[in-house]
């Protein structure tokens, strides 16, 4: 059962995400009027695992309902397309977003304690003056890049913050995730891949090492940070392995980083195209922040997709699905749906409800992190609006090349 619509729509070809943006959301408003979801081939990625295709959720019901019903769409053995390969899981350990429970549950109740709403509010503090400091230094240097040298700065700044990463280590947790995030974008070639894969693979392993050294001093001498709480017992006696403590470092540097930077990357565009809400915003900061980062990440859909595998025979809206069967589910057209957002492609700041789906559908693996994005998002734009007034981008982004991440590689910007 293979049905590819057009050509022009092959999801799975990486020739329809060179597209601009603009194109591909007709491409998905398209898709979205079809009856059933489509059935496409994927394509073979040479050493990567990849399976026989996959349907595609494009409506935002559907991707709330696979987001929600986990026993049938299931996040093992991977949400992302195509799968990495089985040694991948023995060197590095197994992430929680590719776990169901009960698995995924034990892991989330314990690294949950990291998110804990006293947790973000001890953090507050640290995160204004992060964001002070890296205003300062954009002021010093002079507006050049607001990827570089805005919105890349502060998520890894309160990753390394949260976890107590000493400041000495802190540059070289810098340089390797710059080594692992080069990696997120489509390969161009298979040497160049398989070069930049034997990169990525030592900086986590790197990273990973360094972490499990800090969860061993503190399990011996705890401190008040969230190293010490998760490799220390709680009343249930639950706690993390040194291997899931290394995974679970290493899923927040990649789940927590990218998205954050490319959300505040794509809002300052957004802003400046949308004068009269820029304008709205600063009118009233406080009563509109909220609203404003909500709107940016339905507008952006930081992460375009995730998969899931069926368990079971399920009829989703007509469409018989069988155990085994690939579904991918496409926030970014979920969240252009006009059915639940009237007039999609505007950036409203005022949008309400906003029930979007970037932060993942309600279900078990919405994101652990949400709260804490809003929160450094909301800290980086006060702090911006109120010291830079004029700041705005300048041109247009240069955007990664990926199917998975909504990326800025870099976007000119002055004030
Ligand atoms: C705008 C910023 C962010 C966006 C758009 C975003 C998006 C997402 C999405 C779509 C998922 C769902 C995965 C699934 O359904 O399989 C997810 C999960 C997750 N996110 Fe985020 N994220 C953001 C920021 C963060 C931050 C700052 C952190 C932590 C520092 C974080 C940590 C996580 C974790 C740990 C999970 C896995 C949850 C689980 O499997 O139970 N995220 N995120």
């Amino acid at each position: 059962m293979t049905t590819v619509v057009a050509p022009e729509l092959d999801l799975a070809d990486l020739s329809f995400w060179r597209r601009p943006p603009k194109e591909r959301h007709e491409a998905f408003a398209r898709l979205r009027q079809l009856e059933h979801p489509v059935f496409f081939e994927e394509r073979r990625v040479p050493l990567l695992r990849s399976g026989r295709g996959f349907y595609a959720l494009v409506r935002h019901a559907d991707v709330v309902e696979a987001g929600r019903n986990a026993a049938v769409f299931s996040s093992e053995p991977a949400v992302t397309s195509p799968e990495p390969p089985g040694w991948v899981k023995h060197v590095f350990g197994e992430s929680m977003v590719n776990m169901d429970d009960p698995r995924h549950a034990r892991l989330r109740r314990i690294v949950s304690r990291a998110f804990s709403p006293r947790m973000l509010s001890n953090l507050q503090g640290d995160i204004e003056r992060a964001c002070a400091r890296i205003v300062d230094d954009a002021v010093a240097e002079g507006p050049q890049d607001f990827v570089r040298q805005v919105a890349a700065k502060l998520p890894i700044h309160v990753i390394c913050d949260m976890m107590g990463i000493p400041a000495e280590h802190r540059a070289r947790v810098h340089a390797h995730v710059d080594v692992s995030t080069a990696y997120t974008g489509v390969r161009p070639s298979l040497f160049r891949s398989l070069r930049m894969a034997g990169a990525n693979v030592l900086a986590l392993l790197a990273l990973q090492r360094l972490v499990v050294r800090l969860g061993r001093e503190r399990a011996r001498a705890p401190q008040g940070d969230l190293v010490s709480a998760l490799v220390t017992a709680n009343v249930d006696g639950e706690r993390l392995t040194w291997r899931e403590l290394g995974s679970f470092f290493s899923l927040l540097l990649v789940a927590g980083n990218e998205t954050a930077r490319n959300t505040m990357a794509h809002g300052i565009k957004l802003l400046t195209d949308h004068p009269d809400q820029r304008e709205l915003l600063l009118s009233d900061f406080d009563a509109h922040i909220n609203g404003t980062i909500e709107e940016m990440v339905r507008h952006v859909s930081p992460i375009m997709q995730f998969r899931r595998t069926v368990t079971q025979d399920y009829d989703l809206r007509g469409l018989h699905l069988r155990p085994g069967d690939k579904v991918v589910l496409f926030y970014g057209s979920a969240n252009r749906d006009e059915e639940v957002f009237p007039e999609a492609g505007r950036f409203d700041i005022t949008r309400k409800p906003n029930p979007h789906v970037g932060f993942g559908g309600p279900g078990p693996h919405f994101c652990l992190g949400a709260n804490l994005a809003r929160q450094e998002m909301r800290t980086m734009f006060r702090e911006l609006f109120t010291r830079l007034p004029g700041i705005a981008a300048v041109g247009e982004p240069e955007l990664l090349l990926s199917n998975f991440d909504n990326s800025v590689r870099s976007q000119r910007f002055t004030f």
